[in-house]
């Protein structure tokens, strides 16, 4: 039962950029706002306070700026600006807003929804230099950074002094905090330390006005009315831009054990996850599993970029499961690890595995969990579905999809006039939310049409969500009646209308 897993490297964040995107204007019947068009009265008043290498027109560096992750949305904005400090960026909105001038907030660009990048013309205000860790107190563990702080770096200096970040996700070499604070992250160990609704203490935002609004608090409680700062998590750049944000950080584990599972049904799966969260208690960091299709991907891609790695189990079973634990003491660990395992064997649940051996091990199998999301862009796109939805009928959702692609003839791994190459589920199955993605070799219309409604229509028969943490952006804006009732639509464009009454914060994405 017990192997050495393989370390496999992939060759770096984004998928392929061979495939050149359309407008999103061209691709999707939008209509530009009535919004003021830029000026050069406009740029010479932002030259009046910026460094010239902080205000970029050039087409390269928009380029980079004007696409997102997935090459699926592709706006046309004309101007870059890279705030140093938080008036910088408390001037740039207040022009922005008497001008009526739209503009989109953006940190890593790694965002899954098309919430980062602009549709039309709007400006794109990067918070890439405002990027300085503030302070850490190491007896409460309350960390303040800039907005701009790279996650992989804040939680690489929390290591140091024995503690991590709450959050942990694939694109962490990317992401800011900021950015995770506006989409809410859920990540990779949601399970164990929560939302950020709990572990952010505080934050700093700048609002559309140009108004500063300093809720940077490091305190656990503090029941002085309205928690405001819960308005910004999850806001998606429609309200403000976050520029700091105090998080509450749980100390590092000195004993961490990666398991990989390989079970037979999707049944089995649910049982393991009853029966690990009963033997493993508080020190179950990680439930994740990823479907046959999935490892499948991911073992193509490495392939197609003439690299091979052994997968983490000699056969590849229909459904395969990450588990972590995290605690303070080895022994009494593996104990419990060892003891779920002989268990779950037993029960005939668990049918084959590999526990990690050591750090460069854990790394391997987190990698090919992770390596997912890269993988399957490969083919030239990917329409990804994020949603929350029961455990029973999760894996439903992926068989249905699948189906009617088959049905209508759009799916093969074999013929490349398909458009589609594979369909395939994977999520963090602890918190109940289930990723799909389509892995296709073009975007088009066809396969769009087979998708939605279909997927939304499915997740409201089952009263799921339609975001369970990726965002609305610009994809799931007409989605959201799917999983919120008008009345709550309703209360959240009065909300959003009442931060920002020229709505030139992020237009066209998340509420209507
Ligand atoms: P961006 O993509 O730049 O922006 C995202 C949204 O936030 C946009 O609407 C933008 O306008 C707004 N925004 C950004 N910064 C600010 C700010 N300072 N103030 C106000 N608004 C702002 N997500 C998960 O939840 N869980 C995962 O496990 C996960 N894994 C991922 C793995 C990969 C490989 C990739 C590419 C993405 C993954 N994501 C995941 C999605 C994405 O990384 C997260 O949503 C991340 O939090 C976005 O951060 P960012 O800095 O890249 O933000
Ligand atoms: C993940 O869990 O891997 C992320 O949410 C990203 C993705 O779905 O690609
Ligand atoms: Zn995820």
């Amino acid at each position: 039962m017990f192997r050495l897993a393989q370390r496999i490297k992939f060759s770096g964040l984004a998928p392929s950029r061979s495939v050149r995107s359309l407008f999103t204007a061209d691709k999707y019947p939008v209509k530009r706002g009535n919004y003021s068009e830029l000026n050069a009265e406009d740029i010479k008043y932002f030259e009046s306070f910026l460094n010239s290498k902080d205000l970029l027109t050039d087409k390269k560096d928009l380029d980079a700026v004007n696409v997102d992750w997935m090459q699926k949305y592709r706006g046309q904005s004309k101007l870059l600006l890279k705030p140093r400090s938080v008036s910088e960026v408390s001037k740039i909105l207040k022009h922005c807003h008497d001008r009526k001038l739209a503009v989109v907030p953006q940190g890593g660009n790694t965002g899954l929804v098309g919430g980062s990048v602009p549709v039309f013309d709007e400006i794109v205000i990067s918070l890439a230099n405002l990027n300085k860790i503030r302070k850490f107190d190491d007896v409460s563990g309350t960390l303040t950074v800039d907005a701009g702080v790279i996650l992989q770096t804040a939680d690489e200096w929390l290591r140091e002094r024995g503690y991590i970040f709450p959050l942990d996700l694939g694109a962490k070499g990317s992401c800011q905090i900021g950015g995770n604070v506006a989409t809410n992250a859920g990540g990779l160990r949601l399970l164990r330390y929560g939302s950020l609704h709990g572990t952010v203490l505080g934050i700093e935002a700048v609002l559309p006005n140009g108004d500063i609004f300093n809720g940077l608090s490091t305190l656990r409680k503090d029941n002085t009315g309205l928690d405001l700062k819960q308005l910004f998590i999850g806001s998606e750049g429609s309200i403000g831009i976050i520029t700091g944000v105090s998080v509450l950080c749980p100390p590092k584990s000195n004993s961490v054990n990666v398991a990989w599972l390989g079970l037979d049904s999707y049944e089995a799966v649910q049982k393991t996850f009853k029966l690990a969260k009963n033997a493993l208690g508080e020190i179950l960091s990680s439930f994740e599993c990823v479907d046959r299709a999935s490892m499948e991907v991911v073992d193509a891609a490495l392939k197609k970029h003439d690299m091979e790695a052994q997968q983490p189990l000699e056969s590849m079973h229909p459904y395969q499961i990450l588990i972590e634990t995290s605690g303070s003491n080895s022994e009494h660990d593996e104990q419990k690890l060892n003891a779920f395992l002989e268990n779950s064997m037993e029960n005939e649940l668990v049918v084959d595995g590999v526990v990690a051996q050591d750090e460069g091990q854990i790394q391997a199998l987190w990698q090919w969990r992770e390596g997912i999301s890269e993988s399957s862009g490969k083919w030239g796109g990917v329409y990804k579905y994020d949603v929350s939805l029961p455990l029973p009928v999760m894996w439903d959702l992926v068989k249905a999809v699948e189906n009617r692609l088959i049905e209508r003839n759009l799916q093969s791994k074999t013929d490349s006039t398909k458009p589609v190459y594979a369909t395939i589920g994977y999520g963090h199955i602890g918190d109940g939310n289930l990723h799909l993605n389509v892995c296709v070799r073009e975007y088009t219309k066809e396969v769009e049409d087979v998708l939605e409604p279909f997927v939304f229509e499915f997740i409201a028969k089952h009263n799921g969500s339609v975001s369970a943490e990726h965002g609305v952006g610009f994809q799931k804006v007409h989605a959201l009646q799917y999983s919120k009732d008008a009345g709550a639509l309703k209360l959240i464009k009065e909300v959003k209308n009442m931060f920002d009454p020229h709505g030139i914060m992020n237009p066209y994405k998340f509420i209507e």
